[in-house]
């Protein structure tokens, strides 16, 4: 997003440019762009907020503010239900909420609740789910559930001290969140470890408590940091009372406290196989060298992280369409599994794949800390529904749900890649998007679809199709 002022800059330049008698008319819109700061607007009415969005920045008011009410729920209590789910609501925003059924996991059948806006992703999921529903599947299996925080703090004094003080603090760190964990350790979670970690090397006077955590089936963000913040606490008590240290040494200064969305130790492997003439199917005739073009590709996403990022975006079509249908946060998933395709120190694959005595096998393993309790699970109705369609997983059942759809749909990438090309799936489903933006009719929509049956689909192209129906 541009600054405002960049942006007058920018719109002044550029109206100079193409004609110097437009200048006036500019600058009224700079004025009008820089002078709408505004103190206390969390204090306005929603609908205050809206007239005072509507006259700041709308070139038809009325018309921006009917769109913005357009999306209002009807119901109010569900409206008021979204609305303090943020701060500053004005409309609601919507996302399609789709289902790739058919997805057999580890011999159980699911039909996965996908959030996405990108047409292609649920189909291409879909049809691989169907795929490997009748070759033998998803295989999933949890490697770790752990999760991390750390308290970042500094300390000018001797280290050896500071861990001979560590030594005595790490039970009081315990004892003194027991509150806090009382009800995690009864559903069989909890504090797991915590570290002294000496970082000077790296920043000067800088040490951790790096903690490590079981959160079940909660994904654990509040906990953590609620127990981070005691830790801290105690901590500097403890140091103002540790007879062996200076008054310098005394005195630690917390940075900060907070839970790590790098979760190298919470990770779940997905995983698909069968004997290479198994992959024949009508658009693969020869299974052998699908399966090897396919490998090939997976190889160079290994090794290549322009091709990488791409390869594993689309991974992510799938991870994050049912992270977001099942409220969990998309940014920390996103933010651990990008880490994690760069804890080699390049940025690669995060599946991998292989031919050996005939069979071939895909498989991928990735960080996710996934909730199936508490946060926006609890609270959003549509998220309770998307739950109940996944049969209400365990977090690690629903990892495990993610994982397999991030494999599908890794897999639909590139068979189409390698095959066809992808433009040929996307650009029919992206018809469905031109025709709606043309508010096409029925006899258009059957019309445009018959005629790109046998035509090469581009957007100009069916635009221009379109054009000539209504001409
Ligand atoms: C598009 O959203 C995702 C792909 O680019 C993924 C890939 O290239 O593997 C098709």
């Amino acid at each position: 997003m541009l600054n405002p002022i960049l942006r007058c800059i920018l719109i002044s330049s550029y109206f100079i440019k193409i004609n110097s008698s437009k200048t006036y008319l500019c600058i009224s819109r700079i004025e009008r762009v820089m002078n709408k700061d505004i103190t206390g607007f969390s204090k306005l009415s929603k609908e205050e907020k809206i007239n005072w969005i509507a006259n700041s920045y709308f070139s038809n008011p009325k018309e921006g503010i009917s769109i913005l009410k357009q999306y209002w729920n009807s119901d109010e209590q569900l409206q008021k239900l979204h609305d303090d789910f943020i701060e500053n609501t004005i409309s609601n925003f919507y996302l399609p909420f789709g289902i790739a059924p058919n997805f057999l996991i580890n011999g159980n059948f699911f039909s996965v609740p996908m959030v996405i806006e990108e047409s292609s992703v649920v189909a291409a999921a879909s049809k691989s789910a169907k795929f490997w529903a009748t070759r033998g599947g998803f295989k999933t299996t949890i490697l770790g559930t752990e999760k991390i925080g750390q308290v970042h703090f500094l300390f000018k004094g001797s280290s050896e001290k500071l861990e001979r003080f560590f030594s005595d603090l790490k039970p009081k760190l315990f004892l003194e969140t027991e509150s806090l964990t009382k009800n995690m350790q009864k559903r069989g979670g909890g504090i797991l470890d915590i570290e002294l970690k000496n970082k000077t090397t790296e920043l000067e006077n800088y040490y951790q408590l790096h903690a490590t955590f079981e959160t079940k089936d909660s994904m654990g963000a509040n906990f953590i940091n609620s127990c981070l913040e005691q830790f801290a606490k105690t901590l500097k008590e403890e140091a103002l009372q540790f007879e062996d240290f200076t008054e310098n040494e005394k005195d630690i200064t917390i940075v900060m406290s907070i839970l790590s969305n790098y979760v190298p130790n919470c990770i779940v492997r997905a995983e698909v196989s069968c004997k290479v003439e198994d992959l024949a199917e009508k658009n693969i005739p020869n299974p052998l060298e699908f399966a090897e073009k396919f490998v090939q590709a997976v190889k160079i996403a290994e090794i290549e992280p322009y091709r990488a990022v791409t390869h594993n975006k689309g991974i992510m079509n799938g991870v994050d369409a049912v992270v977001l249908a099942t409220g969990n946060d998309f940014r920390a998933v996103e933010a651990g599994v990008h880490a994690y395709a760069s804890k080699n120190g390049n940025y690669s694959s995060l599946s991998h794949a292989k031919i050996e005595n005939g069979i071939f096998t895909f498989w991928m393993e990735i960080p996710l800390a996934m909730g199936t309790v508490g946060g926006l699970t609890s609270l959003h109705p549509l998220v309770k529904i998307a739950l109940e369609i996944l049969k209400n997983p365990s977090a690690q059942e629903l990892m495990q749900i993610v994982a397999a759809t991030g494999l599908a749909q890794n897999f639909a990438a590139l068979r189409s890649l390698t095959t066809t090309g992808i433009q040929d799936g996307h650009m029919k489903m992206h018809i469905n998007n031109i025709l709606n933006q043309f508010q096409a009719n029925i006899t258009e929509r059957n019309k445009v679809k018959s005629h790109f049956e046998n035509h090469t689909i581009s957007h100009a192209a069916v635009v221009e199709y379109i054009e000539k129906l209504r001409r």
